[in-house]
């Protein structure tokens, strides 16, 4: 059986663990965004992904032991839920792991006594990314509405050399 929960902090010090989620991340990314980021560029690294568990906001699905999926989760300074950094093991796709997350995420959210969810995907400017064309219709399916559309070059300066192709992102929201 699969079980979902928030990761203890204390396992950001749990190298092998921090290891293993990253190394799902990024493996995760470097299919699910394939053309849109340099050849190399990694979603996250050790030292971020152990940040994000000390703080209490990396919720993990485990089997057996094993990590087979992710998604961050946060108040953000302006009040809303977010989630982030979701990722599903390739190996068991479409079993609803993907769903699971993110209504963890939500029941996160409505713990905290938030009401709106937030999440931003990244979308090529000039051609159709499947994967983010698939999320934007998933989510949309799910509840969730354009709220708006940013400049990532304005709000992710430091992430633009890294870019392989000119992105925007648009925010999603739910009302929970
Ligand atoms: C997005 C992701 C987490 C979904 O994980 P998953 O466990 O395979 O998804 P689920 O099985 O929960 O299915 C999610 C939805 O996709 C649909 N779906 C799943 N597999 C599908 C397939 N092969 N073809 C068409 N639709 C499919 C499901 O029907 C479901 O839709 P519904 O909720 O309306 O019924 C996974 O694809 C992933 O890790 N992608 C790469 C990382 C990424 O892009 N993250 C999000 C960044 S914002």
């Amino acid at each position: 059986m699969t079980e979902i929960s928030i990761a203890a902090p204390a396992r950001a010090e749990d190298a092998a663990f921090v290891a293993e989620v990253t190394d799902l991340v990024n493996t995760v990314y470097a299919d699910g965004e394939k053309g849109i980021w340099v050849p190399g560029t990694a979603r996250t690294d050790r030292d971020d992904l152990a940040s994000v568990i000390r703080a209490g906001e990396l919720a993990v699905a485990q089997r057996e032991g094993q990590v087979l999926g992710a998604v961050r989760v946060r108040r953000l300074p302006s009040g809303e839920g977010e989630f982030g950094m979701l990722a599903a093991h390739p190996a068991h796709r479409g079993i609803g792991l993907g769903r699971d997350l993110v209504a963890f995420a939500e029941g996160w959210a409505r713990d905290q006594g938030v009401s709106t969810m937030q999440l931003e995907v990244l979308f090529p400017n000039e051609w159709e990314h499947p994967t983010k064309v698939f999320l934007r219709d998933w989510y949309i399916r799910s509840g969730y509405q354009v709220v708006r559309k940013g400049d990532f070059s304005a709000d992710y300066p430091a992430l633009v050399p890294y870019l392989a192709t000119a992105c925007d992102y648009l925010i999603f929201n739910k009302t929970l």
